[in-house]
C-alpha cells in the first residue's frame, strides 16, 4: 500500500497556466522534479525527450515567438490578439517546454517515444504535487511554429509537445468524476 502516492495522484489536477502564481519551485525543488522524469519507462533507453526551462529573462522572447506564430496563422490579427498572445508567455512562475526527441536512427517507434515522454511529464507533475506545487499543461496551434522552434533551438528531429507550468494555486477545482476501471480496463 502506498497511500501517499495514491493521495498525490488523486490530488493532482490541471491548473490553467494563467492561474498559476508565485511562488513556483525554487531551483533545488525544480531539480528534484526534473529528476522524477528520468524514472519514466524508456524502450531502448533512448531518453527520447528533454525539457527546456523558460526563465524570466526569456519570457519576452517567448512572447515575441507567440506573436510571430499568431501572425503566421492569422496575418490580419489585431493588436488585442497580439497582446493576448504575448501575455501568455508570462503565465506560470515556472515554465518548462516538453520536447520529443524522435531520432529516426533509433529502432523504436515514435509512438513509444511519445509514451515515454508522457510518463516523464506525469512523473514531474506528481513530483511537483508531492511538494505542494500545482501544475498545468498548455499546447495549442503555436507549438510547431517556426518562431518557437528557432527560440528553443530545436534540432531537426525534435518537436515541442507542450508547456508545463508549475506554481501555486489559490483555489483548486474540486475533484472531477473520474471513470472507474470498469470503463477502460477489461479482460480478454
Ligand atoms: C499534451 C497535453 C496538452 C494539453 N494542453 C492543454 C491546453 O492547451 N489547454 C488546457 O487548458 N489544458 C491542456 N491540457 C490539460 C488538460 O486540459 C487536462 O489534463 C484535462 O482537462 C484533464 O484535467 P486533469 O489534468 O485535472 O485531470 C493538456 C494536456 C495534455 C496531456
Amino acid at each position: 500500500m502506498y497511500p501517499d502516492l495514491q493521495h498525490h495522484l488523486s490530488a493532482r489536477r490541471h491548473v490553467s497556466l494563467r492561474r498559476l502564481q508565485a511562488p513556483g519551485p525554487d531551483s533545488e525543488t525544480l531539480h528534484a522534479i526534473a529528476e522524477a522524469a528520468a524514472h519514466a519507462p524508456d524502450h531502448g533507453r533512448l531518453h527520447p525527450w528533454r525539457f527546456i526551462l523558460v526563465p524570466p529573462h526569456q519570457r519576452a522572447g517567448l512572447g515575441a515567438a507567440f506573436v510571430d506564430a499568431l501572425v503566421v496563422r492569422d496575418p490580419a490579427c489585431g493588436d488585442e490578439a497580439r497582446a493576448a498572445a504575448h501575455a501568455k508567455a508570462f503565465h506560470a512562475p515556472c515554465l518548462v517546454v516538453a520536447i520529443l526527441v524522435d531520432d529516426p536512427a533509433a529502432n523504436v517507434p515514435r509512438e513509444e517515444k511519445l509514451v515515454s515522454l508522457g510518463c516523464a511529464i506525469q512523473n514531474m507533475l506528481v513530483a511537483a504535487q508531492a511538494r505542494c506545487f500545482a501544475s498545468g499543461l498548455a499546447s495549442g496551434a503555436g507549438m510547431q511554429a517556426s518562431a518557437l522552434r528557432r527560440l528553443l533551438a530545436l534540432g531537426a528531429h525534435e518537436q515541442a509537445i507542450c508547456f508545463i507550468g508549475f506554481g501555486s494555486a489559490d483555489a483548486v477545482a474540486p475533484a472531477r468524476p473520474r471513470p472507474g476501471p470498469e470503463h477502460y480496463f477489461s479482460s480478454l
